[in-house]
């Protein structure tokens, strides 16, 4: 997933070789501090020497806070929740067709009265699935009370799983609904957080939060116009700590097998973000705009592409400035951890809501919570599971889901898009004279 350098050739070497994901993906434990101190400390904690770690405690969540505030509108990219669950509108969900997703899932996830169960059918690709249910454990901790029964299953691997042209023509049965952490035009996988919002271990890539906190000190640190990578360049890159990530004025963003769980730590840097267009998307990449929160650029001509950005945003450094900044703003105040347990919690709700049956505990399913999960680890996965764990039931109520796009207004957006990325094209042939 995470193939960076050998996408781009030779000749952008120079250039990716400050945005590799190897610096930052591969950065010791950045300084952590977790200043924010609960002020109702109302989920109970978890204790790895009570006397049966394999049995969840009776009371491992308290009631949900009643002083509730309000929790505003909801980001714009809530919406593809609609989008998502689109192919079950009409028909609603049977058992048989959330059944018929058991071949293209790693686990089943129950949830009955609060409690979850998990089923697990194959091992995924490291420790997703892990870490992965360990979220879906601190949305009951954020949220408890709020997340409905449901069953689902779960693909956890790196391309969509659920294919339209399999569930096309006359004959064709209904897709079954199934979640994943990324989608593609052809495909109909639910796209939810991935696991990397609580943390990486085999990466040593922290919980988001914390990653949050880190990048919003580095990128105060150093001011856009001062940032230069040629020292960077002198020295091999032997600097990559965290604050060295936001240090330059321009990164690459590109997508490797499928998606890539980089876009957030790389938008969030300040730095213009040069956007190799993807064909996958994340559930909050959809709303990003071109040259309002990265400059486009075509993977059919990645260097002149790169080489006219470039020089562009040398020359016009405030605009560049100005589009690094609505990028991190983008990820810094739309994606906090707030945010992925509220789109978490409305994705849960809708599919919820067209489920036909009543969820139930399988047979093969094992009631899992925190404590049971984090005390059996140990090391960074340990460290990664109490750093991200919810200590506290949210003080706010989820923000409010907005309404479906129009047919109409989806299609406007994507054509202004496009128009956008076209008029960047017409740009670099008028300024540099070729076709
Ligand atoms: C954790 O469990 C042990 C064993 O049951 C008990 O002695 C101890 O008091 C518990 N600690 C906390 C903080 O609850
Ligand atoms: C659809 O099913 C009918 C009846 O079983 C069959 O005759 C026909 O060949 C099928 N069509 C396709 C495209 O599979
Ligand atoms: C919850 O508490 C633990 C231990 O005190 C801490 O390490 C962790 O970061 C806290 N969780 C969050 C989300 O702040």
């Amino acid at each position: 997933m995470e193939n960076f350098g050998a996408v781009l050739g030779f000749c952008c070497l120079w250039f990716i070789q400050s945005v590799i994901p190897g610096s930052l993906l591969h950065q010791a434990l950045f300084s952590s501090k977790n200043s924010h101190k609960s002020l109702h400390n109302r989920a109970v904690q978890i204790n790895c020497s009570a006397s049966d770690l394999s049995v969840c405690p009776a009371d491992y969540m308290l009631p949900p806070e009643t002083r509730e505030l309000r929790g505003g509108e909801c980001p714009d990219y809530f919406r593809w929740i609609h989008k998502d669950l689109q192919p079950w509108k009409k028909s609603g969900i049977t058992r048989e067709m959330v059944e018929s997703g058991k071949d293209h899932a790693h686990f089943r996830l129950v949830i009955v009265e609060g409690k979850a169960y998990v089923e697990k059918y194959k091992k995924p690709y490291q420790t997703r699935d892990l870490f992965t249910i360990w979220g879906i454990l601190q949305l009951l901790r954020f949220y408890p009370g709020k997340v409905p029964d449901l069953e689902l299953m779960f693909w956890c691997e790196d391309r969509p799983v659920i294919h339209k042209n399999d569930y096309q023509g006359p004959n064709a049965t209904f897709p079954p609904p199934v979640f994943h952490y990324c989608g593609h035009q052809e495909s109909l996988d639910i796209v939810f957080p991935d696991w990397t919002f609580w943390g990486w271990a085999e990466t040593n890539i922290k919980p988001w939060g914390s990653i949050l906190e880190d990048l919003k000190e580095g990128n105060k640190r150093i001011q856009w116009q001062d940032r230069d990578w040629n020292r960077e360049m002198e020295e091999g890159y032997k600097n990559s700590k965290l604050g060295d990530q936001c240090t330059h004025r321009y990164k690459i963003f590109v997508e490797g097998a499928a998606w890539s769980v980089s876009d957030k730590y790389i938008l969030a840097c300040d730095s213009m973000t040069l956007v190799l267009e993807p064909e996958y998307y994340d559930f909050f990449i959809r709303s990003i705009m071109p040259m309002k929160h990265y400059w486009p650029i075509r993977t059919t001509r990645k260097c002149r592409d790169i080489k006219f950005a470039v020089d562009w945003g040398n020359k016009h450094s405030h605009q560049a400035q100005a589009i690094g900044k609505e990028g991190s703003k983008y990820i810094q105040e739309q994606l906090k951890m707030k945010y992925v347990y509220d789109y978490m919690l409305h994705l849960l709700i809708e599919y919820a809501k067209l489920l036909k049956f009543k969820p139930r505990i399988t047979e093969g399913a094992k009631q899992i919570c925190s404590q049971t999960m984090a005390c059996s680890q140990d090391g960074l996965w340990k460290q990664f599971m109490v750093e991200s764990m919810v200590n506290s039931s949210s003080e706010t109520v989820p923000c409010s889901l907005p309404s479906p796009f129009e047919p109409l207004a989806l299609q406007a957006f994507i054509e202004n898009k496009e128009m956008v990325k076209k008029q960047v094209e017409m740009w670099e042939r008028v300024n540099t004279g070729k076709i």
